[in-house]
């Protein structure tokens, strides 16, 4: 793929039935790899559910939701997040209900309870006795997968949705009981036509997050 191509990646949540190509899965995730970790520790491992498998995981996601099955997850989110993203969430919360109307906002939480119809799913890991600066080595790998797979032509969401029943996905795969699973990104071809693709969230001002010494 040309590097010039310029990068514009946001969410997707709608896919298509098209699958995506292993040798693209392969291609995708061998250039993520390239992602910096402290002292080079890697300390990651992908579970990459296709096929069969993802349509498993996509049919029994919902079924456990429809069910109203109580979730939870293997890396636990903070109760209260501090000020800086709590501000960036509600706001994001406060433009998702502007954007969608109601019924848009339905088929949002459908598609994602189907774990957005995605015919690849790539779960991440890393071990139960991690630092922090693991969750760091982590996010630029898996960050590392969405722009590659951008440059792929192939459209993902990160999503905490993924990974909150871990028994499912510990049923579809063999995984070491000292492995957390930490997230999960959808991998697919979007739906053209649909509005829950529509979403842009915006970024905050540069100089909002920005200190400059010269
Ligand atoms: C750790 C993490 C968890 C996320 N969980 C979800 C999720 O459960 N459902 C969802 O629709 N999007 C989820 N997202 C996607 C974010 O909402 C999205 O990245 C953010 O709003 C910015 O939008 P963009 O990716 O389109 O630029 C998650 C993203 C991250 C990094």
């Amino acid at each position: 793929m040309s590097s010039s191509i310029p990068v514009q990646r946001h969410s997707a949540r709608d896919f298509s039935d098209r699958p995506v190509a292993l040798d693209t899965l392969r291609a995708i995730l061998t250039e993520a790899q390239l992602a910096p970790s402290w002292e080079n520790a890697q300390p990651w491992k992908v579970y990459l559910a296709t096929g069969k498998t993802a349509q498993h995981l996509r049919q029994s996601h919902q079924d456990l939701n429809q069910q109203g099955t109580k979730s939870w997850t293997e890396v636990v989110p903070p109760k209260d997040w501090a000020t800086l993203p709590q501000t960036n969430i509600t706001a994001w919360q406060q433009n998702m209900q502007q954007f969608y109307t109601a019924n848009e906002r339905d088929q949002f939480v459908s598609r994602q309870r189907g774990l957005f119809n995605a015919p690849a799913i790539v779960y991440l890991t890393m071990p139960k006795n991690s630092s922090a600066y693991s969750a760091y080595d982590l996010g630029a790998f898996g960050y590392g997968i969405l722009l590659a797979a951008t440059r792929h032509g192939v459209s993902g969401v990160p999503a905490y949705e993924l990974v909150r029943y871990p028994d499912e996905i510990r049923e579809a795969f063999t995984i070491p009981d000292d492995e957390a699973i930490f997230m999960g990104i959808a991998l697919g071809y979007p739906q053209t036509d649909s509005r829950v693709n529509a979403l842009r969230p915006g970024r905050s001002d540069l100089n909002d997050i920005l200190q400059v010494r010269d």
